[in-house]
This record gives C-alpha cells, structure tokens and sequence, in this order.
C-alpha cells in the first residue's frame, strides 16, 4: 500500500514545473498526495537557494519533521532541488532526519529512492530499539540520531558542470520532462490551474551572474529537442489547456544544434548549449540555419503547429542578444502574448559589471525601445507590457547608484518589478570576491525606496491601459478581489449587470476545487517577489499559497472575478452570479477596462470572442 505524500514547492515556477513532474510520477505508481503534513508519511520539500530567506524556511520545516520524527520513525522526509545540491550531505549530517536528496539533475530518480527509503523506515519498526524509542514519552527519549538517520541517500548531479556531449548523452533527466503525465485532473482539476501550463525548453544556465547560485545547482545549460517541446505542448492543448508559458533561465539564448543530439534507446537526447551565436548558415546570420533551431524559431513552430493554445508566453529573457527575429515572430503571431519578463537588476554600469551581466545600461534601453517600437500597440488594445527583476544592496552600491536604479524604473515603465535585497549565497562568484558591506537597515530602505517608487509607475501603466478592451484569460473568483477593489469593482459592476446579458454556450468549464491561479505581480503577493511563494500538491494539482477561493464565494449574488491580460495585468471584473461566473474560468474572454487601482484593473465584459469563450452579449 503506497503512503500519503505532502509535496511543498518553495520558489521559481521551474521548481512548480518539477514538483508537477514528480507528482505525476509519483501518482503512476499509487501514490496519494495530501495538503495537510500531518497525514502524511512522507514529506518532500523542493527547494530554492537563490536567497538565504528561502533556505530559512526550509531548515526551519525540518526542525519541525525532526521532531514528528522522534514520534514516528517510520515518517520518510526527503529535500529535493537546489538545496540539496548546494548543501550535498553536509545537510544531512545537520538534519538527520532527511532521509532522501535530491538535486534538481537527478529528479527523475526519486521514485525509486522514495521506494528504498520506504522500505528501510519500515524495517526499522522491526527494530527493538525503535520500539523502546516509541514507547518513552518525548522529550525524554534517548538520542536517535543512529536511528533517525538509518539509510539515508543524497543524490547530487549538476554540481560539477559536466560540459561534454557525451556526458549530455548520458542526461536522463529528460525523460522525466518527457514522461509527463499529463492528466487535467491532477493539471489542476476543473480550474483555471487545468488551462495553463509550463513548458521546459531549456535547464539550468551559462551566464554566471556573480551573485546568483542557479548555474552552480542547476548546472550548465541544456536546450531541450524542439521537437520533444512542440510535442508536450500538443499534449497539454489535447488535454485542453488554454495557456502555455515556456520556461529557462535565459529563454531568448535557447538554439538547438539537430546535429549535436544524440540518439539513445530511440529517443533524442539533448546536446549541450553552445554560446549563443556559434554556428550558422550560408547567409551569415549567425542565429539561424537548417540545423539549428533558434528560439525564434521555436515560437513560431510551437504557434503554428499547435493552435489549440490560445496564449503562448515565456519566461525569463535576458537583455542581451534578445533579436528582432523573436520580436517579429511575437508581432505576427496573434496567440502570443505581449509581456517580455526581462530583468535589468541595477540601474548602474558599474555594478552590472560587478554582477557580470554583460550589458550596459543604454544597451538594455536600446532593446526596451526596440520591443515597444515593434511590439507596443495600444491603439489596438495591444501594448506591450514589461516586467523587471531588480538587486539593492550589491557590494559596493552607493547612493549614486541606487538613485541610477530610481531612474532605471522612471524611465524602463515596468508593469511591475520584482525587488530583491542582495544575499550572499555560498559557492557564488560574488561572496568570495566582494564583501557583503551595505548594512541591511540600507538595503531594506532601498527596496521600500525602489519599491514605492515601482508601485507608483506601475498605477501610471495600469491608468494608460483604463478605456482600452482587452482580450483577459479568466484565473478564477477572487475572495481578496472582493475584499480589498468591492467598492470600486461592485460600482463598475452595477452598471453592468444593468445592460449586459449573457449568452454561454459550448464546452463549459466549471470550479469544483480552488483555482490556481499566476497571479504572482498581484497585491494577494506579500512581499511583491514572484520566487518566494510556496505551494502545496493537492490530489487535484498544486495549491498556490496566492490561490484565489472559489469555494468560499457565496452561491448567489454578483462575483468579483479575476483574470489575466496578456500582458500579465491582473483585472477584475464582477458577474452577475456564480453559475455564470465558474463558466468562465479558464476562458479567455474580452473586457473593457473601467478602472484601476494599484497593480490591478477593473473591468466589464465587453463582446464575444469568436471561438474561444463563446460568450455572447446583447
Ligand atoms: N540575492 C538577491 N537576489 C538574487 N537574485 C538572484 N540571486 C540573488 C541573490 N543572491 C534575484 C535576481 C534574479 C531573481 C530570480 O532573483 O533578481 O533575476
Ligand atoms: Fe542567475 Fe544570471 Fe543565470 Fe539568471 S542569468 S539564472 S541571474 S546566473
């Protein structure tokens, strides 16, 4: 009989991906997943150690499990992700009460450690001196470390940056990506969650940005085969998903060389990234030719080839290298969307040479101009939207360079901007070369300096887009929409319901289970970050800790619902009652934006889009 499994996801949307990966493996093989760590009798946490805050919680969560654990010996906790590859067995001799690691390169091994661990808890109920441990009341147990570290395994992969080919032959790691089980039940059931969907296209990274732990615990960058991609995204849009974002750490540098793949057991494994711009074809564009794929070209295969998904997004393009061949193929191709997550990181030229990011300051404006140029169409309810990921506090930072930060947001007119307080991170470039010496009272006034300062543009950018009409993806019913935009929204709304009636036909797509929704740049998000967020795996998909409720709305009496842009924005907008408001969820529907307020804007439906939601209005 397989065991209860709780899965808590800390961190980026890759770490999302894998947890859904795993858990799709998981549940092939019988097992169940619950929300709740206590009726669980195995607890795994995937990790992220981008920022020493996120590794916090996750130290702190075993000090919990190590305590559980002297209660029940059978209890089996594993860490996967990038804490166990930074932390290796050092973790383990710290926490003995994690039994399994697991690196992000060696995830598609976890059923079978799972198992292993299983097994050896379970033997060790046989144990006498378990049995003495279970009978003596805690906390005046015996100490149990022999026992409560009994068979552990650490699994790390990518540490070493194994660059060979042939050692990218050997990468099995594909497999698990090519494995999904894709199953709109556990996608995300009948919500929202189950019509978007995230799709690798490339692992781990090349770039070395000095402050950053990702190339050392994700390891050197691998593009995946087109072809393997175009297929998933096939998959997802026959399993009825509206939504695809394609995922990598720097998607704009994905290039497949078909040449360099390698072929095992029938399926084509992925060759190594080679720098970006190597290779080419006869008429000197070093970014295309017959055998490489750029991701140009990987965009308008997957939009041509799959127009089942009605919205095709990416994240996170990096500034440099970022060609007019991709813009283009975002401008020609209806069903992508107009949002370019690009992260600037520091105002200052002098620090993004610190930080080795390989840009200057006018470089990165002179590709923001050159995407608005070709992609900003508000005329036609169009723009396009830009969202930024910044650093205060580098080593070093002045004041002059964090007034160079300000003016980077005044004039980049971010929709929104992550905002992040540097933090050391063991095994980077910059923790060995520049001391940590901008106290944390300045960084924390410069994050609310640069924060406010975000907070106020990206209330100008949402105004700019108020009296447009806007094609949204509905996420869900928002109970904190309800809360905090009622008076506004609810006015809005009055003068709606008076005129509009609505006509729903075709395939409807109702709620049962709370909605997961993106809304990671919303106010529902405590501290404004898009990477600090935490998930749980429910037995119908993963549960976001930002989850709009469904279930808690009333039956009757207009619904304040929640949707997307493609840019990104979230918008709300009221429906006359629930009935009618859980068939939209997962459509994608047009409003005419009424109002706005700060990061969120309000709307009304406005006409039908032709067949997609099917909704009529006279
Ligand atoms: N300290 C603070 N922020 C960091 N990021 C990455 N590494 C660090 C660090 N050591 C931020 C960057 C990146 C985002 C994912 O996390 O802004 O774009
Ligand atoms: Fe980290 Fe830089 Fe790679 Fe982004 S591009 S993952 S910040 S090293």
């Amino acid at each position: 009989m397989k065991r209860a499994v709780y899965l808590e996801t800390f961190g980026c949307q890759m770490n999302e991906l894998d947890s859904e990966l795993i858990g799709g493996a998981l549940r092939t093989l019988g097992y169940t997943f619950t929300d709740q760590p206590a009726e669980a009798s195995v607890v795994l946490y995937n990790t992220c150690s981008v920022r020493e805050h996120a590794e916090q919680k996750v130290w702190s969560r075993l000090g919990e499990m190590a305590v559980r654990k002297s209660r029940e010996p059978d209890l089996v906790v594993g860490v996967l992700g990038c804490m166990a590859e930074r932390e290796g067995e050092k973790l383990m001799r710290r926490m003995p009460v994690v039994d399994i690691m697991v690196g992000p390169g060696e995830l598609d091994k976890l059923p079978g450690l799972l198992d292993n661990a299983i097994r050896t808890r379970l033997s060790l109920l046989d144990d006498p001196r378990t049995q003495r441990l279970a009978s003596t009341p805690w906390p005046d147990r015996p100490k149990t470390a022999d026992l409560l570290s009994a068979g552990q395994v650490a699994l790390q992969g990518n540490a070493n940056r194994r660059s060979a080919t042939l050692a990218a032959a050997q990468d099995t790691l594909e497999l698990l990506d090519l494995s999904r089980a894709i199953d709109p039940e556990t996608l995300g059931g009948k919500s929202a969650a189950g019509k978007s969907a995230y799709v690798r296209i490339t692992r781990g990274c090349n770039k070395f940005c000095t402050y950053c732990v990702v190339p050392f615990t994700r390891g050197a960058e691998v593009h995946r085969p087109p072809e393997h991609i175009v297929d998933e995204c096939k998959r997802l849009a026959d399993a009825g998903m509206t939504e695809v974002t394609l995922l990598g750490q720097t998607v704009n540098h994905y290039r497949f060389e078909h040449g360099a793949s390698v072929s095992i057991g029938g399926i084509t494994q992925p060759q190594k990234g080679r720098a970006y711009g190597v290779g080419g074809d006869a008429s000197g564009d070093p970014h295309r030719g017959e055998h490489v794929t750029t991701f140009a070209d990987l965009l308008a295969m997957i939009h041509e080839r799959v127009p089942g998904i009605l919205r095709l997004r990416f994240v996170t393009s990096f500034p440099r290298s970022f060609g007019n061949d991709i813009l283009q193929v975002m401008r020609d191709s209806p069903r992508m969307c107009r949002y370019i997550h690009v992260p600037a990181q520091t105002g200052s030229d002098r620090l993004l040479k610190l930080m080795n990011r390989q840009y200057t300051v006018s470089e990165y404006f002179e590709f923001l101009d050159r995407a608005r140029a070709m992609l900003h169409q508000p005329e036609i309810g169009r723009p396009l939207t830009i969202a930024g990921d910044m650093i205060v506090g580098f080593p070093t930072e002045t004041p002059e360079d964090h007034q160079a930060s300000m003016d980077l947001l005044s004039r980049a007119r971010y929709k929104n901007c992550y905002i992040f307080k540097y933090s050391p991170r063991p095994g980077t470039i910059a923790i060995d070369k520049y001391a940590d010496d901008v106290p944390d009272a300045v960084k924390r006034a410069r994050n609310n300096e640069l924060l406010l300062h975000q907070n106020t543009i990206s209330e100008q950018v949402g105004g700019e887009f108020v009296g447009q009409t806007m094609s949204v993806f509905v996420t869900g019913m928002s109970k904190l929409a309800v809360r905090r935009a009622r008076p506004a929204a609810a006015a809005a709304a009055s003068a709606t319901t008076g005129r509009v009636s609505l006509t729903i036909s075709g395939k409807p797509t109702s709620s049962e289970h709370s909605p997961h929704t993106h809304e990671h740049a919303s106010p529902d998000n405590d501290d404004g970050c898009s990477i600090s967020g935490s998930s749980v795996m429910t037995e119908q998909g993963p549960r976001s800790t930002l989850e709009t409720a469904s279930a808690t709305t009333p039956a009757s009496g207009p619904v304040q619902m929640a949707a997307r842009t493609e840019g990104d924005v979230i918008a709300f907008f009221e429906m006359p009652n629930r009935t009618k408001a859980e068939l939209l969820i997962g459509q994608i529907v047009r409003l005419r934006m009424t109002g706005n307020q700060p990061l969120a804007l309000l709307g009304e439906l406005a006409d039908a889009v032709p067949g997609q939601a099917n909704v009529q209005v006279s």
